[in-house]
């Protein structure tokens, strides 16, 4: 079976058992400013399991694309990508544990479906601690369907709770579930959970029962969710029998074309099948980044950087075998061309993706070369002088005048056993402190499933300024990116120049104008096109006859968004303009605050 096999196959199966099928969101998350990109299918879901209706009812499933980077120095194994698809199926506080369960054990071993052996399926469940009691709901579901007790595992919540990284949001206990691979145990201990490589987990249901509060503190949710995740490409790599993901046909098109390209095999060696592997990763990852209607390009904040080093990462792999300038071209066009199917928006900007990686590659070229002679000599004398750390000073001359991301410094000295100086490299970057905050994936305050009073009034202050902004500036005003965090909103939108004073008192008067009629805010749902049809603005791209809710502010304003809005504009308090700057071409910036 094939990846777009088994999407289809999956989503067929949760859309027999009642599930709506929904789109997969963006990689880049929309208001979120906790983390940098779309982590898990539940990611984008937050509010709604929080509570939040979902205007495509209570049993959605999807395939979501994702980005992880926190592991991104392992990638070149047989199995860490940086993006990677997730099929996910999910209940709104509707069905449980019984359902979740008894659907997964049906579609991984029923021959209508995957067919899997049960004999060779455990199973690991929650053992419980003193936040919620071990998980025996899900132990008797599993007895009744005949796992034997020999084959369900209770493990800690290192192993089986699950929640998103940030500070706060749903969670719960999770169960997941493994398929034993026949290989041979790493040794006696050797279980389910283990990475060996001998049992392969295929697929986790979590029982988002718990709600982590900002401080940490967990408490029960009222509504009982299901959140499951499956990842494409490693089932595909099970099914198969591969041991590594890149043995299946997903990653076959990009192999084929590197070894082209380096006119050399990829078996050769296990450093070459690395250096294969770490670049079909990364330019597969970036091409998606790249590709996003929120597209992104190569810069040095956020998620600009991660896709910088990506790209960057990918080119100094590709010297060791030997390719030559340019290569990118043909592994993006690999990539656009594989996935456009399912992806249109890749095939809808192919020019610009392939264009943005060759550019990125071709400026990073030019010093990589140099930037390897300078430190290859650094590393030479150090190792003359029994020196074992490359200061912060020459760590940011290499980011500086090269180009060289501090990771990937840290990198290639780690190869040689050198460490670099972290903490003098962050001071020598001064003014940049946000880079290396957000580089190192440390989370902030806020988010999608952050239901603070503060944060939900600054989402509806949003609302109420892009509509004055409109009514300001013009129709033509577009939201493009919007931030919001307990302190203050962020809001990008289309606009050709800097507004004026005037320009920004009028548009808080009018804020405030409507804050002071104490407007209520009502919810309706619709198909995105009924929405587009009574005039609200709808920005994100959705599939024909896609039910979204739109929110309307009294008679001032009409958006589709995934909510949580306060019930009257009343609530707001003064809203002030901080800061009105230049986003990027074309786009402008305004950060505004509640006082
Ligand atoms: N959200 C769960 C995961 O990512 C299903 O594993």
């Amino acid at each position: 079976m094939n990846a777009d096999e088994l999407r289809e196959m999956y989503l067929a199966f949760f859309a027999d058992k009642g599930h709506k099928i929904i789109s997969g969101s963006s990689l880049i998350p929309e208001n979120d400013p906790t983390v940098l990109f779309t982590t898990a299918g539940m990611h984008p879901l937050a509010p709604y399991l929080l509570g939040e209706p979902h205007p495509a009812g209570k049993r959605l499933c999807n395939c979501q694309k994702c980005i992880r980077t926190g592991d991104i120095e392992s990638v070149g194994d047989a199995s860490h990508l940086t993006f990677f698809e997730m099929l996910g199926n999910w209940s709104l506080g509707d069905y449980f544990k019984q359902e979740a369960i008894e659907w997964s054990y049906e579609f991984l071993t029923s021959s209508q479906w995957l067919g899997l052996d049960p004999a060779a399926l455990s199973v690991s469940v929650f053992e419980g601690n003193e936040t919620a009691p071990r998980d025996e709901e899900s132990i008797q579901a599993w007895l009744k369907l005949g796992i034997p007790k020999e084959r369900i595992f209770a493990l800690p919540e290192t192993d089986n709770w699950w929640g998103l990284p940030g500070e706060s949001g749903p969670c719960g206990p999770d169960t997941e579930m493994f398929i034993d691979t026949g290989r041979p145990a790493c040794g006696a201990g050797c279980r389910p959970g283990c990475s060996c490589g001998k049992f392969f987990e295929v697929w986790n249901d979590v029982f988002m029962q718990y709600e982590k509060m900002p401080g940490g503190a967990v408490r029960p949710l009222k509504q009982h969710n299901v959140d499951t995740g499956m990842g494409v490409e490693r089932t595909v790599a099970m099914l198969q029998g591969k041991a590594s993901v890149f043995d299946t046909e997903v990653f076959h098109p990009l192999i084929g074309a590197l070894e082209e390209a380096a006119s050399r095999r990829m078996s050769e060696s296990d450093d070459i099948a690395k250096a294969f592997r770490v670049i079909c990763d990364h330019l597969r990852s970036a091409v998606f980044i790249l590709g996003d209607d929120r597209g992104v390009l190569p810069g040095n904040l956020g998620q600009g950087y991660v896709l910088r080093r990506l790209i960057r990462r990918a080119v100094r792999y590709a010297k060791k075998i030997g390719l030559a300038v340019g290569f990118t071209r043909v592994i993006s066009e690999a990539v656009v061309g594989g996935y456009s199917g399912f992806y249109p928006e890749l095939g809808r900007s192919r020019d610009r993706i392939v264009g943005e990686l060759v550019g990125e590659e071709e400026r990073f070229e030019g010093t990589l070369e140099k930037g390897l002679v300078e430190l290859n000599r650094l590393l030479g004398r150090m190792r003359e002088h029994g020196e074992k750390t490359v200061s912060g000073r020459m760590a940011f001359k290499l980011y500086d005048t090269y180009g060289f991301p501090v990771e990937f410094t840290e990198e290639i000295c780690a190869e040689d056993g050198m460490t670099v100086d972290h903490e003098g490299y962050e001071k020598a970057f001064e003014g940049h402190k946000a880079l290396s905050k957000k580089g190192a994936g440390k989370a902030f305050k806020g988010g999608l499933a952050d239901r603070s009073d503060a944060t939900v009034a600054l989402h509806t202050a949003t609302h109420l300024l892009h509509r004055s902004l409109q009514i300001v500036l013009g129709e033509h005003v577009q939201q493009k990116g919007s931030n919001i965090t307990p302190e203050r909103l962020r809001f990008d939108f289309l606009h050709p120049s800097k507004l004026t004073d005037t320009e920004k008192t009028e548009v808080e008067r009018l804020v405030n104008d409507a804050i002071q009629r104490d407007l209520p805010i009502q919810r309706e749902a619709m198909t995105l096109e009924e929405a587009r049809k009574r005039g609200a603005t709808a920005l994100f791209e959705g599939k024909y006859g896609e039910e979204v809710s739109v929110y309307s502010v009294g008679d001032f304003s009409k958006e589709a968004c995934g909510g949580p809005h306060v019930e009257r504009t009343g609530l707001l308090g003064t809203f002030r303009i901080t800061k009105e700057t230049a986003s990027s071409a074309g786009v402008r910036r305004i950060k505004a605050v509640l006082e």
